[in-house]
């Protein structure tokens, strides 16, 4: 369901819900899957899914609730799915300042998974007015709770590096955090923009090639298949995305099945064709990406 923050309206789903995640992307027709920010009522929350550090501490005491997300290492036993952080081995988290969005945290126990909510490539939203305007009935329901104040998305602030990092700017300033940190870079490229998260080194991919629309599977291949597969035999391992052929379940098990296949006595992935309709895009975007050698 969509719901208020001080920034702009997020889409928000349980975050340990690989469906739930999966249908966020549908619902905001994503053709590619960027990763979420994660949404929790608390500091306490976020230390229980990624390895909290000196900086992120100050960071949160001085700047939570409020607009600014923290890129952290996921914990080993994070449970939040891997395709609400786009198959990566960081997380963005962050403590919305808003009551009816703390209200909703608390009331959830769960970490919420939320983008802007907004169709792909449309205005972000800071009014539930503009949320049924671009969502309609892709959305469960709208919780409203007024204009979101700052109106521009939050900081998203690189804690992995070894300079802080600003991937993209947002409703804290650079010169507020140099205040507390001192020095600050910003991602490069169009500082205004986000950095691409198929282009940072920590974007999982396999360490196996990975060989797509594959008809058939080699004896040392795994196969990752969609729909039915009864009429490709062999392969050392096989997993399927989604036997019925259901795209949604399909992205659900993306990250999470390519990670199983990615085994040193594998010699690669071989993945069966996937139709590019619906979620497909976003599927066949990451896939292409993954086969590509970097
Ligand atoms: O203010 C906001 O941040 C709003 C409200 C709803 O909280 N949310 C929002 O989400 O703007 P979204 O999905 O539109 O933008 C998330 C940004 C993207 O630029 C994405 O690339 C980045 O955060 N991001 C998320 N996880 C990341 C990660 N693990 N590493 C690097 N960047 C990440
Ligand atoms: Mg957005």
């Amino acid at each position: 369901m969509a719901f208020p923050t001080e920034t702009v309206y997020g889409l928000g789903a349980d975050a340990t819900n690989d469906k739930a995640v999966a249908s966020i992307y549908a619902a905001k027709g994503r053709p590619q899957f960027n990763p979420l920010i994660i949404h929790l009522p608390d500091a306490h929350a976020a230390r229980d899914l990624v390895e909290w550090n000196e900086t992120a501490q100050s960071l949160a005491d001085q700047f939570w609730p409020g607009p600014l997300t923290l890129i952290l290492p996921r914990k080993k036993d994070c449970h939040v799915s891997l395709l609400a952080s786009a198959g990566m081995d960081t997380l963005a988290v962050r403590v919305p300042h808003h009551p009816v969005a703390l209200e909703l945290l608390k009331a959830v126990a769960l970490p919420i998974a939320a983008p802007s909510a907004n169709a792909s490539g449309k205005l972000s939203p800071t009014t539930p007015v503009h949320v049924a305007e671009s969502l309609g009935d892709k959305v469960d329901m709208i919780l409203a709770g007024g204009k979101a104040q700052v109106g521009v998305e939050s900081t998203v602030l690189n804690l992995t590096s070894k300079v802080p990092t600003i991937l993209r700017h947002g409703g804290v300033t650079k010169e507020k955090l140099e205040q507390l940190l001192g020095k600050v870079d910003v991602a490069d490229g169009n500082s205004d923009a986000p950095l691409s998260p198929g282009m940072l080194a920590s974007h999982y991919a396999p360490n196996i090639p990975v060989r797509l629309n594959a008809s058939s599977v080699n004896a040392d291949e795994a196969l990752l298949a969609f729909g039915p597969d009864r009429f490709i035999r062999g392969g050392k391992a096989r997993l399927n995305l989604s036997e019925r052929g259901d795209m949604e379940e399909a992205a659900a098990n993306l990250f999470a099945m390519m990670r199983q296949l990615d085994k040193p006595d594998h010699t690669g992935i071989a993945v069966m064709e996937i139709p590019n309709v619906g979620l497909g895009a976003a599927i066949n975007d990451r896939l292409k990406r993954a086969s590509t050698p970097a």
